[in-house]
């Protein structure tokens, strides 16, 4: 008769948790603020340098290779901008680069699969689940030369950076409006990644975090950072996800970016569900319908208005179809 493993006194193999599951506490603060902890993947062979230089070849499957290469390259064959990645990323203690590959987890399996496991052991940590709420999940890795500094910027994702190899310093602040200003949010949602404006106020403000490897830091959605490279290369992967209302509020900027672009004054996000979900229905129209990528997804809807004169046309008779329904003024026919 065949003996179950636990029958014979064999334990069956569990996965090694990922993410410190000891300190539950910082993550009641999920989304809100920033906070540190622990994870388990420094010196992970999928994150060597050799191994990513591999990798790289696998960024050229998609069709928005040429994000990773200046305006001046993009127009090399491809043979010659797939040496240049590998040899960029081969050379990084030496170039002074700083270089990024996207999407990793879906490239290659076993980066796809460390995903979901980090994804489960943090739904662990909050007792909630998040996969199956998720639009869109995302592994990248980002190798840094000595020294190198990240311009102060923000994200739309909720993000987790992961230490892997060197040292870096962070200083975060707090998300949204607490910082930025709406014009800059606006101006991010247009396409802009660098848009947040560092003010000399917030030289002292913030949070600092040193990331050593095995240490990871939580970025909340829009909470402007900047980062100080150590004095070694710097390998640090983040993992991160959007949820369908964080999609919907980026739609309701977009579309007051446009307003605005056109001498109006448009309502302010949060201040009329009718008109959000006007506003988020009418861009996610203009989006594309099967995006390729996740800037596709994101940006296809604003993008493709082109001129403000088409905006204001499609927004206005969208205005007029809708206000008889509800007795209100639309944004454009109250000039705000
Ligand atoms: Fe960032």
């Amino acid at each position: 008769m065949l003996q179950s493993p636990a029958s014979m006194g064999v334990r069956p193999s569990v996965p090694p948790d990922l993410i410190d599951q000891n300190d539950r506490e910082p993550w009641k603060k999920l989304n809100e603020s920033a906070f540190a902890f622990r994870h388990n993947l420094q010196g992970h062979p999928l994150f060597k340098i050799e191994q990513l230089a591999d990798l790289s070849e696998h960024v050229f499957d998609y069709p928005d290779y040429k994000r990773y290469f200046a305006f001046g390259e993009r127009s090399l064959p491809k043979p010659e901008l797939k040496r240049i990645l590998r040899e960029s990323i081969l050379n990084i203690g030496n170039n002074g680069r700083w270089l990024a590959l996207h999407h990793i987890d879906k490239m290659v399996p076993e980066y796809g699969q460390l995903l979901d496991q980090l994804f489960a052991d943090i739904e662990r940590l909050i007792a909630r689940p998040i996969r199956s709420q998720m639009t869109w999940g995302s592994m990248s890795i980002f190798m840094n030369a000595p020294a190198l500094s990240v311009p102060y910027h923000f994200d739309h994702e909720t993000n987790f950076l992961m230490q892997i190899e060197g040292e870096k310093n962070v200083r975060l602040y707090p998300p949204g409006l607490q910082t930025l200003t709406i014009e800059e949010i606006e101006d991010f949602y247009r396409h802009n990644p660098l848009a947040g404006r560092y003010r000399d106020d917030l030289a002292d403000k913030g949070t600092a975090f040193t990331l050593t490897p095995g240490m990871a830091l939580h970025h909340p959605p829009l909470a402007a950072h900047k980062i100080q490279n150590g004095d070694a290369v710097s390998v640090s992967m983040s993992i991160n996800y959007t949820m369908s209302d964080m999609e919907d509020r980026a739609r309701v900027h977009q579309a007051n970016y446009c307003l605005r672009k056109l001498g109006l004054r448009p309502r302010p996000i949060g201040e009329s569900v009718f008109w959000d979900t006007a506003k988020v229905r009418f861009m996610r129209g203009l989006s594309k319908r099967n995006p390729r990528t996740w800037d596709e997804a994101m940006y296809s809807g604003v993008e493709r208005l082109g001129t403000p004169f088409r905006l204001a046309k499609a927004l206005k008779q969208r205005a007029r179809e809708l206000a008889p329904f509800k007795g209100l003024k639309s944004d454009a026919e109250a000039g705000r």
